[in-house]
């Protein structure tokens, strides 16, 4: 880290946690504090809490916990300088950018140049003559000027982007690797030719990629997207991310729909907090986006056959970090956009208003895949739907669920309870581990517990000294005491900074601070733990000398041993 420290201090104190958090997730406020649905697991109720005290989140179910920063780094995903320019930027502190060795543009800084430049580029193309019959297929798919503008529409021409590239010095090879250039027979040309091209945008809405739309010939194939590259990784984006993130916010609530085209459409109709996966297959990181903007996520893929799988596939990728999505299945094999053409924003948003639990959809599609007259299917379906509910704890759900199956194929609850029983693998309990610490630890973690929230505790320390025999608990207390040395006003908060190039006791401090332990304390309560640790750190010397006096044969040192043990003895 080169930042000074008071600088990061400063920039800390410059905003509050409680505002910056509501930014990314709803708080509730309880007496002093605030409590949310904890992002950094699969929380169902609010387990975090905010305190604008002490300026720090805890999660008291996972362990997420930190200040400011840590929230931004962990939710963004991003360093620490980059969650630190992110605050000094929102209150106008200026911060020095880390030193870079040479000066020039990086690879990744001209990549994103080039893009900037071809997204210009091909928006300007459009509303030129060649754009006529571009904007008249858009014009008949209800893109105003509006929506051209909000999705940055443009249209790649006749191959000539590349020389406008070249006279910007940009090199070929560059150009080809940056994908919007491409290379036949040696020759380097434009990679988009004559379609309509929708620029892909990172999470931050930077452009990184496009997907080019035939919209005047049927031989080619309808999309063409920018290769990968150092900037584009189109498993690692959702499209529409950072337009839907305020909306899904909002809405409480994330649509993922297949493709952008259907996304545009939503949005014409008023509906924004959507994001489409591209056709592809959704990777976990797509999923974790997911997560990210909201833990109520509505899979409406398009209703052909493709859109089954991908819907099975979507929701066994979420489940795998603990989201169960809700599901909309469209008729007559429409994606979004063609249903709205045909039945309108109303009966989409009935489709909306009820989606299926997941549950119900795998059974649903069980059950298309059941002929009810053959005696080992409906055995099979029976025992596919068995398995499902092993998955559901919701003792209600469970019993609608099997009571339906029951009349459904006219197999008795009991002997259909009986397969559940027998299967039911007994599942250990996620409980938080209630780990006990015997009672010099609990010493050692609550002497820290308060030395770090009050000066007069760590003056009392100071004054009486005492041994804390566990390592990670001792150096960690060396930092407090350096730290308590070198600033006026101590916090938890700017502690955290400060051990953030410490992880391992930045980790037992976490342990630590985030323990249900009362904020009060009493004189008497410190000394205790003191004299505890003053104790055992004398027997611990009583027994190490026993044990050099078993083994002692010179006569007159075991005679001094002996005298050094009645010593500590008097002490305990
Ligand atoms: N896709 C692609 N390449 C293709 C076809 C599809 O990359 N040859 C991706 C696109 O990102 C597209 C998504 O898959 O947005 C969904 O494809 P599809 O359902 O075929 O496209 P629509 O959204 O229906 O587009 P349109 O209405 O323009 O036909
Ligand atoms: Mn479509």
């Amino acid at each position: 880290m080169n930042m000074d420290y008071d600088k990061i201090t400063q920039i800390r104190k410059s905003v509050n946690i409680v505002d910056i958090i509501s930014e990314y997730i709803p708080l509730e406020q309880r007496g002093r504090n605030y409590f949310a649905v904890c992002p950094f697991h699969d929380d169902h109720n609010p387990s975090m809490s905010i305190s604008p005290e002490k300026q720090i989140y805890t999660c008291f179910v996972c362990g997420a916990h930190g200040n400011v920063f840590n929230f931004i780094m962990d939710y963004e995903g991003v360093p620490f300088y980059e969650a630190l320019k992110r605050i000094a930027d929102k209150v106008g502190i200026l911060i020095d950018t880390p030193k870079r060795v040479n000066t020039k543009p990086t690879k990744i800084d001209s990549i994103y140049d080039i893009y900037d430049i071809a997204n210009k580029y091909y928006q300007n193309n459009l509303y030129t003559k060649e754009g006529k019959e571009a904007l008249e297929y858009l014009r008949n798919r209800n893109f105003d000027d509006d929506i051209i503008k909000t999705f940055g529409v443009g249209l790649s021409g006749k191959n000539l982007l590349t020389e406008v590239l070249k006279k910007k010095k940009y090199s070929e090879d560059t150009l080809v690797k940056s994908g919007i250039s491409s290379s036949t027979d040696g020759k380097v040309h434009d990679t988009f030719i004559n379609r309509i091209m929708f620029p892909l945008c990172d999470l931050e809405g930077k452009v990184v990629g496009f997907s080019g739309r035939i919209y005047n010939s049927e031989s080619q194939s309808k999309y063409v997207n920018s290769k990968e590259s150092d900037i584009f990784k189109k498993g690692y984006l959702l499209y529409n991310y950072h337009r839907a993130k305020e909306e899904c916010r909002k809405e409480k609530s994330v649509i993922v729909v297949e493709g952008f085209m259907d996304v545009i459409a939503l949005h014409m109709v008023g509906i924004r907090n959507v994001v489409a996966t591209m056709g592809t297959a959704i990777t976990k990181e797509q999923a974790k986006l997911l997560k990210r903007l909201s833990l109520n996520i509505i899979l409406c893929f398009d209703g052909d056959a493709a859109g089954n799988k991908a819907t099975s596939a979507c929701a066994k990728e979420l489940d795998e970090i603990g989201v169960y999505p809700k599901v909309i299945r469209l008729p007559d094999k429409l994606d979004p956009d063609e249903f709205l053409k045909k039945y309108g924003v109303d009966k989409f948003k009935e489709y909306l208003d009820n989606p299926k639990s997941i549950l119900d959809y795998k059974i649903d599609e069980y059950k298309k895949e059941t002929n009810f007259s053959d005696s080992e299917s409906i055995s099979k379906y029976i025992k596919n739907v068995v398995l499902e509910l092993q998955n559901i704890n919701d003792s209600i759900i469970r019993e609608i669920t099997i009571n339906k199956l029951s009349n459904e194929t006219n197999i008795s609850v009991p002997t259909i309870n009986g397969m559940l029983k027998k299967n039911k693998v007994v599942r250990k309990e996620k409980e938080s581990k209630n780990v006990i610490y015997n009672k010099y630890e609990k010493a050692e973690m609550r002497l820290i517990f308060y030395m770090i929230r009050n000066s007069e505790v760590m003056r009392i320390y100071k004054k009486n000294k005492c041994y804390f025999p566990d390592q990670e608990y001792r150096y960690l207390v060396n930092e407090i005491v350096y730290y308590y040395d070198k600033h006026d006003n101590v916090n938890i908060a700017d502690f955290i900074t400060y051990l953030s190039d410490k992880e391992e006791l930045l980790s037992v401090f976490n342990k630590i601070d985030v323990m249900d332990i009362p904020e009060e304390y009493s004189y008497d309560e410190i000394m205790d733990y003191i004299n505890l640790l003053n104790d055992y750190s004398v027997k611990e010397q009583i027994k190490k000398l026993t044990e050099k006096f078993k083994t002692e044969t010179d006569e007159i040192k075991k005679l001094e041993i002996a005298n050094e043990i009645q010593e500590l003895k008097v002490r305990v």
